[in-house]
């Protein structure tokens, strides 16, 4: 039977009733399109606490279990077999690639990987030791000046391959504004490499030196991308896809994204995190910091704690904190002090009645941060790091946007509590 939630306004005695909509799996959602024409009301959910902006076939979240799924497959499962470029596949296209899909698929994301010369001067007119991510937000942007040829989106086969051309060039974009901030030439992306390791390459290779890739540092790499590439409605994905509503150009839209990754309540926690532990420096503290995070005049946040969605341990976060040990034994310290003092903080966190009533556990931000010290790239790359990755689901998420019949551009209301036909006063009146 169809389900539907009656709405009764008591002042105009009122009603209507809204269909309900099941998805395969999660919350159902009450379609309230209707609601503003039939009674001329609006809804009020800053932050959209309640709110399902679309309908969507990439990512499932079941926060209160604590699951995580691409298209269908537990993220656990992909993060152990698959690697980047076929995962990037299945989010694209929906479902894994054959042996020859994948090797036409590698080739083409492997023909993309080069960036314009020109595009390279851009590098020059940022100050030297600009954060990356800025850097990383106006050379995205700039991309739709480059590649006119692809930004017809009304064309699928200008949004494939603006698509291809965003997964190939984010490596190559991010390990040159690494470069620029420490002042080295930058290296060109090496094509007989897979997608991680050609990133660590042109990240730490030098001209003047043979650079083997450390293929554990590769390994962990593609893992630690594989579980960052989509987290659905996210902040930065709905403003990827509310840019792209108006019709922009998908370089554009990614741009977009990558600047709401930035702050630390969302992407940036990662680099936050690792601030915070530094700053933290001793099992001792860490009462101290807890009750710090616990006071509400204080802005102080357990920096990797807590998630809009995940009221349990956030899948991601459980998988890094395995690998943390694996990648600090092979490639890291494995007594590294900062890992032992974010699992004690983990440890004191979870057993304090603060964190256990909100149901506050260590997120994706937690220990990834970890494992890229362990890989040696420096704190302010962590967010591009994980923009590299997210950059497969933004792409995913806009083109499902753009075959969506359903979408309109995005454009909510408000309530307004502001002045109303106020008179103007000539400025020599004014007190
Ligand atoms: N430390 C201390 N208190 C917290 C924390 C925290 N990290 N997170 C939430 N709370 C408290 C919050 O003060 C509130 O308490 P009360 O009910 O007494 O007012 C309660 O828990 C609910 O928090 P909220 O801010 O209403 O929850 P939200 O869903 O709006 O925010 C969040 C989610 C991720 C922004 C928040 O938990 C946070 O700021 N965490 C720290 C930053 C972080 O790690 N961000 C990465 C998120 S995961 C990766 C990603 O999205 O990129």
């Amino acid at each position: 039977m169809k389900r539907f939630v009656t709405l009764t306004d008591n002042q105009t005695g009122q009603s209507i009733e809204l269909p309900v909509l099941e998805g395969q799996a999660g919350s159902p959602a009450i379609d309230i399109r209707t609601l503003y024409r039939e009674l001329g009301l609006l809804t009020y959910d800053p932050g959209f606490l309640s709110t399902s902006s679309c309908r969507s076939k990439i990512t499932y979240i079941d926060g209160e279990q604590g699951i995580l799924q691409y298209r269908g497959y537990p993220i656990e499962t992909l993060a152990q077999k698959s690697h980047f470029l076929e995962v990037a596949y299945l989010l694209l296209h929906g479902d894994l690639p054959t042996q020859e899909e994948l090797e036409a698929f590698t080739a083409v994301i492997r023909g993309h990987t080069m960036i314009n010369e020109s595009l390279k001067r851009f590098y020059d007119g940022f100050y030297h030791n600009a954060h990356p991510m800025a850097v990383m937000v106006g050379v995205v942007g700039s991309l739709s000046s480059f590649y006119h040829d692809s930004t017809d989106i009304l064309n699928p086969r200008h949004r494939e391959i603006a698509a291809y051309r965003l997964i190939a060039k984010i490596p190559t974009i991010a390990a040159a504004s690494y470069k620029h901030s420490i002042g080295e030439p930058f290296v060109y992306p090496r094509n007989d490499l897979g997608y991680c390791a050609n990133l660590l390459h042109m990240m730490f290779a030098v001209p003047c030196e043979e650079y083997i890739v450390d293929p554990v540092a590769s390994r962990a790499l593609n893992m630690v991308f594989m579980l960052h590439m989509d987290h659905e409605q996210n902040a930065s994905t709905s403003t990827v896809r509310l840019t792209g509503s108006s019709g922009a150009d998908p370089f554009a839209c990614i741009a977009a994204g990558i600047a709401a990754l930035w702050g630390p309540a969302h992407g940036g926690a990662n680099e936050a995190v690792l601030n915070m532990l530094e700053e933290i420096g001793d099992v001792g503290n860490i009462d101290k910091y807890l009750a710090r995070a616990k006071d509400k005049a204080d802005p102080f946040r357990l920096m990797g704690f807590g998630h809009r969605i995940y009221k349990n341990y956030d899948p991601r976060a459980k998988v890094l904190r395995s690998m943390c040990h694996e990648v600090l034994d092979k490639l890291g310290d494995p007594n590294d002090p900062l890992f032992e003092l974010a699992l004690r903080l983990e440890e004191h966190a979870l057993s304090d009645d603060y964190f256990i009533e909100r149901k506050l556990y260590p997120n994706v931000d937690f220990y990834s941060g970890i494992i890229y010290k362990a890989l040696g790239i420096p704190t302010n790359m962590f967010t591009v790091m994980f923009a590299i990755a997210r950059t497969v689901g933004w792409v995913s998420q806009w083109m499902e946007m753009i075959t969506d019949p359903e979408q309109k551009i995005g454009r909510p209301h408000q309530v307004y509590e502001g002045h109303l036909n106020r008179e103007y006063v000539e400025i020599e009146k004014r007190v």
